[in-house]
């Protein structure tokens, strides 16, 4: 662990801040989307027409987003699974299926384990977006992506989970654009905003001193609860991970819909209601969800995107994240999530790069 801290506390907060670099550097040198981005050949791309996503952990949580982009962008059908599940159970395996595994490691036992299994079932492609070259789940796959987050350190994973969601989304738009789903001229103006990233990363990440406020009241909670709808249902689960990982807080995500279906029944003036609310086309069943939470006198906490017309009021907390990023947005959204987890933990005074029971890389089941 040599790493230099240079100006931060943990290393957990540095690599929440290597953001923008590392989505730039996972980005570098691609000018187009196709198959060569994963070394795969053309021919070899156009014969898988199902996905299957194998992960654990925040990894598993990207692939979970990637579900949404897949369906909706490329059309293309996708499962998610949890490596550790999917190892023991017996599936009804297609061959023509691209198998995908996520890990930061490259050598997490489960995922490994899962990739050994799907190939014995006679899949036909496998391939890896992995933080490290040499891992054996590189190896191990017909194709590989490579995430650039460099070396992460804090055990709850920041840096590595947005590079894989990027990953993952030129995944998206280079099956998408196998499908003829992406002309020239959208695939120039994709890029583009692909490119825009790192800044706006930068500018939600000077949101840090209005989140260190929010994680005064969240230190001295014991429930939190996060809600979201669509794609950023995975980033609430990510969000509800994160705060309990560090800061021991029993946090529970909910897809916002389902809240009449139990969690409402724990909403008091003692819960905090995490809400991620990007300006979508599920923004006002969101807004009915909120309406229900602070009926029972939950405290919602926002974050919402600048054109947005939800106002604090009593009850109500909001962040407005400073733009509006459409397809992208989980990227951005679960960056104020990491924040709040990290200074929840650190006003609670928890270890936060090292938490109790927890390891970096799980290579034993
Ligand atoms: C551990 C780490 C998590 C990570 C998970 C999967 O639980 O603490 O941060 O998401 O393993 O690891 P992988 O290396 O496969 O992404």
């Amino acid at each position: 662990e040599a790493v230099d801290l240079g100006p931060y506390q943990h290393y957990m907060q540095k690599e929440i801040f290597e953001q923008p670099r590392a989505i730039g550097d996972t980005l570098a040198n691609i000018t187009q989307f196709g198959p060569e981005l994963f070394g795969a050949k053309p021919a070899d791309w156009n014969a898988f027409d199902q996905i299957l996503i194998l992960a654990c952990g925040t990894s598993y949580y990207s692939a979970c987003v990637a579900k949404y982009w897949l369906e909706e962008i490329a059309g293309i059908p996708t499962q998610v699974e949890i490596a550790s599940e999917y190892r023991y159970r017996k599936t009804v395996s297609l061959p023509n299926t691209l198998v995908i595994v996520v890990s930061q490691s490259g050598e997490t036992a489960d995922t490994l384990a899962a990739l050994r299994h799907a190939k014995s079932l006679g899949h036909l492609f496998t391939l890896a977006i992995c933080n490290v070259a040499s891992s054996a789940m590189v190896r191990e796959t017909d194709w590989h992506f490579l995430t650039k987050a460099g070396t992460e350190i804090g055990v709850a994973s920041t840096k590595a989970f947005t590079t894989q969601l990027l990953a993952l989304y030129i995944l998206t738009l280079s099956i998408a654009k196998r499908a003829g789903k992406l002309d020239p001229d959208q695939e120039k103006k994709l890029l583009r905003e692909l490119r825009h990233l790192p800044k706006a990363l930068h500018s939600v990440l000077a949101l840090e001193p209005q989140i260190i406020a929010w994680s005064e009241a969240f230190a001295k909670c014991e429930n939190a609860l996060f809600l979201g709808r669509g794609m950023h249902y995975p980033i609430a689960l990510e969000g509800a991970l994160k705060l309990k990982e560090i800061s021991y807080i029993h946090a529970e995500a909910y897809p916002a819909g389902e809240l009449k279906h139990g969690p409402l029944a724990l909403v008091t003036d003692k819960m905090p209601v995490v809400t991620i609310a990007p300006k979508d086309e599920l923004l006002e069943k969101l807004k009915s969800n909120m309406q229900e939470v602070k009926a029972r006198g939950g405290m919602l906490y926002v974050f919402a995107d600048h054109d947005t017309d939800i106002v604090n009021t009593d009850g109500i907390h909001v962040i407005r994240l400073p733009e509006h990023y459409g397809n992208l947005s989980p990227i951005l959204h679960v960056v104020p999530l990491q924040l709040l987890a990290y200074h929840t933990a650190c006003a609670r005074g928890t270890d936060v790069d090292k938490p109790r029971n927890l390891a970096k890389s799980v290579t034993v089941e």
